[in-house]
């Protein structure tokens, strides 16, 4: 019997359908070399459904989600809707209901990839972090007082829980040790200004710390590891952080190792529903141009794999996108890669069956 899984698709907004549809044409290459099935139920859902409907995620959708053990996401995102309905409505409803208390985004550089960093290379820059995905200054926890008027007030809240952290924490601790790096954990903070909610973190990482004598522990502020970042990432294996924190440092990550062509990441929760996305958005200039990359969705589809446990066509489908920036395309930039969208999907398809 071949092993089967159950997928759910969202395409979503602007250029996330063409990323998607490249996604898919490599995942059935995969699945077709490795001998598996995945089934794939696709959703429409995103600013389009938003403006024909008025919905975001609908319960009974939000329902359905719930019983696939991995959903693949384009992007989500339009020109025509204002900021916060659809990225709250659908992409924050997702990560929140189906507790996805991980995000993991992993920066590497491939060989061949133009990195901003003069003198980095491959070698350099190879590191991940595990960004706290469900609570922070996201859990939407705040309100307005005298909203409109001079007096004005708006509070948003930057919540912490002490299960929310040791699972996050724990999480990091145990990917740093599975990771085979350096086994170096690095606790991004800023402990000197945030006095309550990351000495909550503080603590937590030097106490779960305690079961992982073989990691190393380590620290840095975040606004200064937006500076080592650039002038020593080599120094870093894995770095955890909170959930503000961690987007921001992400995408400093993601232009370290190429940018938004190549970056993706996972919204993880491991005992239930995980989602992986190309992290660089719906691209509307882009939209329906057949010029963006779709390497990103491929990466995101890769972690897909891995998490779904089908280790060595994660593995295969990594080499095929290294040997496809590595002479494959002109550039990663979208409009600049010397081929098509499509023509890019086929490639990586095609190095994938050839093994
Ligand atoms: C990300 C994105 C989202 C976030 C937005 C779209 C809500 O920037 O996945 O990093 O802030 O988490
Ligand atoms: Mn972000």
């Amino acid at each position: 019997m071949k092993r089967r899984y159950e997928i759910a698709v969202i395409p979503g907004d602007g250029t996330g359908p063409e990323v998607i549809r490249e996604g898919m044409k490599v995942l059935a290459a995969a699945a077709d070399r490795f001998g598996f099935h995945l089934d794939a139920v696709h959703y429409d859902l995103g600013g389009e459904r938003y403006l024909r409907t008025g919905e975001t995620l609908p319960d009974s959708v939000l329902g359905e989600l719930r019983r696939f053990r991995a959903i693949y996401l384009g992007a989500i995102g339009h020109p025509d809707v204002r900021p916060g309905i659809l990225e709250k409505g659908i992409l924050l409803r997702i990560r929140f209901e189906l507790d996805q208390y991980i995000n993991l985004r992993p920066v590497k550089l491939y060989p061949g990839v133009e990195t901003p960093l003069r003198g980095k290379g491959p070698a350099d820059i190879d590191f991940t972090v595990v960004r706290e995905n469900t609570e922070d200054l996201y859990a939407g926890i705040g309100g307005f007082l005298k909203k409109g008027t001079p007096d004005e007030v708006a509070i948003q809240e930057m919540i912490y829980t002490r299960r929310g952290v040791e699972r996050c924490v724990r999480y990091a601790y145990e990917y740093a040790r599975a990771r085979g790096g350096r086994r170096k954990l690095t606790f991004c903070g800023k402990t000197n200004v945030l006095t309550y909610a990351h000495d909550l973190w503080q603590r937590v990482f030097e106490e779960v710390g305690r079961d992982y004598p073989d990691v190393a522990r380590d620290y840095a502020h975040v606004d200064a590891i937006c500076m080592w970042m650039i002038k020593n990432p080599e120094w870093f294996d894995v770095i955890v952080t909170s959930n503000m924190f961690g987007d921001i440092i992400t995408d400093l990550g993601a232009i370290i190792q190429g940018g938004m062509g190549i970056a993706a990441g996972g919204n993880l929760n491991p005992g239930g529903t995980s989602m992986f996305e190309p992290i660089g958005g719906s691209a509307p200039k882009y939209t329906g141009r057949n010029q963006i990359n779709p390497l990103a969705a491929v990466c995101a589809g890769q972690m897909m794999l891995d998490f779904l446990g089908e280790r060595e066509a994660a593995a295969a489908v990594e080499r095929a996108v290294m040997r496809t920036v590595n002479g494959g395309i002109e550039s990663l930039a979208a409009g600049r890669m010397g081929r098509g969208t499509d023509e890019v999907g086929d490639m990586v398809a095609g190095f994938v069956a050839e093994g």
